[in-house]
């Protein structure tokens, strides 16, 4: 038998965020701003899965990061906090709008020397890439729709050993109602289990916020 998650009730859940790291103060300020956005702030992750992944990045090693799905740079601040000294992150967003509040904090934090933004679609951005080995992990947490295109283009440029994880894999639970045929819930389902199949790599469904996988490439 596999053991199940500990339900996590609201009383729980806010003691496990307290007991990891707290966001520094710079991150602090852009999830209050993100906040205001009002509905838009749920596409923003979670301070425990930031957490997360700043110390899977500095437990790494990680210099070269590849991040697909950027808005306001929470993602971003906590990737780039976790790579070694001189490390560089890729972002890829098609929105000006969400991108500009990201660039005032990743100025704050004093890291904008060391991301370099491309604004369009981030399927043109990723083929403009080298088609080489050259990241150490890759963050994917855009539109579903491209979710497996997006897979397909970032496996090859992440280096063998290298980390790749994907954000909302439980789709809210979606993804085993069968009731639900949105193209959306197809799209998650479809990159799940492309990645369960995929020889290229290892990986495991981890269940924070709304699950996150977290893949090894071979
Ligand atoms: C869930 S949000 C990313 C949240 C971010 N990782 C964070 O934690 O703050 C998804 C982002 O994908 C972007 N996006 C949607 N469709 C896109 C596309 N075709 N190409 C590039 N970015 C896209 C949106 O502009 C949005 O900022």
């Amino acid at each position: 038998m596999t053991l199940r998650p500990t339900p996590l009730s609201d009383e729980l859940f806010d003691y496990l965020v307290a007991q990891g790291s707290s966001p520094d103060a710079v991150q602090a300020e852009l999830i209050a701003e993100t906040a205001t956005l009002g509905h838009e702030a749920r596409l923003q992750i979670s301070p425990d899965e930031g957490t997360f992944l700043t110390l899977l990045t500095k437990l790494m090693g990680a210099r070269t990061a590849l991040e697909v799905g950027t808005f306001t740079g929470y993602s971003a601040l906590a990737i780039v906090r976790g790579l070694a000294a001189g490390g560089r992150l890729t972002c890829c967003d098609i929105s000006e709008e969400w991108t500009r509040i990201a660039r005032r904090y990743w100025d704050a934090a004093g890291v904008s020397e060391q991301i370099d933004l491309r604004i369009g679609p981030a399927l043109d951005t990723l083929r403009s890439l080298p088609a080489e080995p050259a990241y150490d992990l890759a963050f994917i947490d855009a539109d579903y729709l491209n979710y497996t295109a997006y897979w397909e283009e970032v496996v090859p440029r992440v280096r063998s050993g290298g980390a790749i994880l994907v954000d909302n894999v439980l789709y809210h639970a979606r993804v085993i109602d069968p009731d639900d045929t949105a193209d959306t819930t197809q799209a998650v389902r479809e990159l799940n289990e492309r990645i369960r199949t995929d020889d290229r790599v290892e990986a495991t469904m981890i269940a924070i916020a709304d699950g996150l996988t977290l893949a090894r490439k071979k």
